[in-house]
Formats: C-alpha cells, sequence, structure tokens
C-alpha cells in the first residue's frame, strides 16, 4: 500500500511526531511506501515531495515545525485544484492520504473524502479549537509558551509598578488565553467568547495595583471590547477566508494608561507560540495520534479524523470534527473569573 502524509495551515509542535510514527508504523509493521507531500495541499496539488525512509525521521521527535513544510493553499480555491490531486496520487499509486492539519486542512480532508478519496485526519493546533477532540497537539506547548512568558511579565511588571497586556494567540478560541492565564495568575483575561467591558477590565486593573501588585492582563488576539469588532493586522484574507488578528493588546494597553493614568505596556508573543521543541505532553499525543492514523488506514476506515476523548484515542467524522469551532463554554470562563482583579 502507498500512503501520503501532509502537514496544513500553521505549523505547530509536535508534527514532526506525528509524521515518525506514520512513517514507522508504517514501513516497519505494514510494509507501506509513505510519501510525504511538501507544503501540505501545495504539494498534493503539484506531486512535490518525497518518499520517506526511516532515516527521514531519524532524530525529529523533539524539533518543532514539520521536515514537510505547510502552506495555508485551499485545492477549492485553486483552478483544478481537486483534479490536480486526484491525478498526482493515481500517477504516484498513493491509496490513502493522512493528512495533518486543523479546521481548514480537515475541511478540505472531508470535501476530498465526499468527493472519492480516501483521507485520515490528525488534529492539530495551538487553537484547540477543533471539534470532537478534547485537545488538538500542539496546544499545551503553546500554553506552556505563554505561561513561562506570564512568570517572567509579572516580576518586571511589579518592579516597574505596570500594566502588561499580554497577547495571544487562538483565532477566534480563547483557550490558550483561557489556560495560561490562569495558569500564570493573570489579573483578567479577555476572550474572543465574551465580549470584554473596558470600564471593567479598569476597575480590576485599578484593583490590582491599590494592592500594591502590578496587573497581568491576557488578552486573545480574537478578543473584542462590547459592541467593538476584532482589531485586524490587515484586511487580507487567506485562501480559507480568514483575517489576520493582532493588536487588541496595544489597543487595550493604550486604553489603560488613558483611563488609569499608570503606565500600561503591550507584549505580543506571536509565532514564539507556535515555534520550538513540543512538550513531553504533546510529544505523546502527536505519537499516538500518527500511530492510531496508521490503524485507521489499515483498517479502510477513511473520512475520520483520530481524537482524543479522555485518555483514549478514537475516531471521530471528519465532518462532525470540522462542523463547529469548538469554543471556550461560559462555565469555563466563569471558573477563571473567581481570579480577576
Ligand atoms: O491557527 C494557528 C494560528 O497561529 C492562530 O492562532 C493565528 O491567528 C494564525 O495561526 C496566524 O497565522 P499566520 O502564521 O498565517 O499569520
Amino acid at each position: 500500500m502507498r500512503v501520503g502524509v501532509l502537514t496544513g495551515g500553521g505549523d505547530c509542535p509536535g508534527l514532526n511526531a506525528v509524521i515518525r510514527a506514520v512513517v514507522l508504523k508504517g514501513i516497519e509493521t505494514h510494509g507501506w511506501e509513505i510519501y510525504g507531500f511538501r507544503s501540505g495541499w501545495r504539494g498534493a496539488i503539484t506531486g512535490e515531495g518525497r518518499w520517506l525512509t526511516r532515516d527521514d525521521v531519524e532524530g525529529i521527535l523533539t524539533r518543532g515545525g514539520t521536515i514537510l513544510g505547510s502552506s495555508r493553499t485551499n485545492p477549492y480555491t485553486e483552478d483544478g485544484g481537486v483534479e490536480a490531486i486526484k491525478a498526482v496520487l493515481a500517477e504516484k499509486g498513493i491509496d490513502a492520504l493522512v493528512a495533518i492539519g486543523g479546521e481548514d486542512t480537515l475541511g478540505v480532508a472531508n470535501r476530498l473524502t465526499e468527493e472519492g478519496i480516501k483521507v485520515v485526519g490528525v488534529p492539530k493546533t495551538i487553537d484547540n479549537d477543533l471539534g470532537a477532540t478534547d485537545y488538538t497537539f500542539g496546544f499545551d506547548t503553546a500554553v506552556h509558551i505563554a505561561t513561562e512568558a506570564i512568570d517572567r511579565l509579572h516580576t518586571t511588571a511589579e518592579s516597574h509598578h505596570r500594566a502588561l497586556v499580554v497577547e495571544v494567540m487562538g483565532r477566534h478560541a480563547g483557550w490558550i488565553a483561557l489556560h495560561s492565564g490562569l495558569a500564570g495568575g493573570a489579573s483578567v483575561i479577555l476572550v474572543p467568547e465574551r465580549p470584554f467591558s473596558v470600564d471593567t477590565v479598569v476597575e480590576w486593573v485599578t484593583r490590582r495595583f491599590e494592592r500594591e501588585y502590578a496587573p497581568i492582563i491576557v488578552v486573545a488576539e480574537g478578543a473584542l471590547p462590547e459592541g467593538g469588532a476584532e482589531v485586524l493586522q490587515t484586511g487580507e484574507k487567506d485562501a480559507f477566508g480568514h483575517v489576520r488578528l493582532g493588536g487588541v493588546g496595544t489597543w487595550l494597553a493604550d486604553e489603560i494608561a488613558g483611563r488609569t493614568g499608570k503606565e500600561s505596556r503591550a507584549v505580543v508573543l506571536g509565532h514564539t507560540q507556535r515555534g520550538g521543541t513540543p512538550t513531553a505532553y504533546d510529544r505523546v499525543l502527536a505519537t499516538r495520534f500518527g500511530l492510531h492514523a496508521v490503524d485507521a488506514v489499515a483498517d479502510g476506515d477513511f473520512g475520520v479524523m483520530v481524537a482524543l476523548r479522555g485518555t483514549d484515542i478514537v475516531r471521530a467524522k471528519l465532518a462532525e470534527a470540522t462542523a463547529e469551532l469548538k469554543t471556550v463554554p461560559p462555565q469555563r470562563y466563569a471558573e477563571a473569573e473567581v481570579f480577576f482583579g
């Protein structure tokens, strides 16, 4: 059997661990040939990539990024994209695909399944916003990086009696903000799921200053003020219709400074949250996802995504996993609110 593997969308730590598991189990257990497509769906359209060997995956478990490269190419917005994929698979004799990605990559995987292409999905994203799985790999590492940053910012904020606003990624979901804010003891956590009142934020910040502590405000890049809109870096849309978020941290820091008279600065963590070595948790999760994706291919169970439920890896329909974003529920945000101010 010949199996293609690709990584699409924004990279995240753990991608190489999945590739390694797919290659080693595919070759060693099943005697398959594994083709690594270059740069996500772009490689599947052009055929660019290479047959992977044991040597290709030696020493990559701990490496961030992806040895295959990634892109936000959408075959459904490329002229003849889907037909080109079918032709590439036929030409290379590839029977099935393992697509490692988030809502966009797996949304494409779902549509390709409906067109008869055999695909198994693996849920990746630092945003943790994919349905049908408790966690995506990459999220734990991003939370660790953000938490470490918050820990460091506490001490410098206190030395200078400043408010520090930490802007984290997550697109339209507040998972990274919620978890890193809770872990880092933030004074305020702002998430896209709950538009915030600047007045209330200022009250919390003031209360914190009154207790002789410097406030740390963790704000998700997609968070928005009540009655306002998300702050965009650019209005330009990618091939999946996403705008580039960013800037709410700086905006909020200026608001806080203006209203409290206290010095207030913004720190944007940006792509540091996506880079570098994965945590042990993500290495294990990504490895298990890769192994179970191979099992799904071996069972001929396509149109599914491997998913984490509790401590078990299960299979969920791609259609179910990509139907809607998994956002922070009100009760999870309420837990964090206890610590605000
Ligand atoms: O989906 C992962 C993510 O890092 C989001 O948190 C963020 O909004 C987006 O990707 C940034 O994408 P890019 O690296 O293409 O600007």
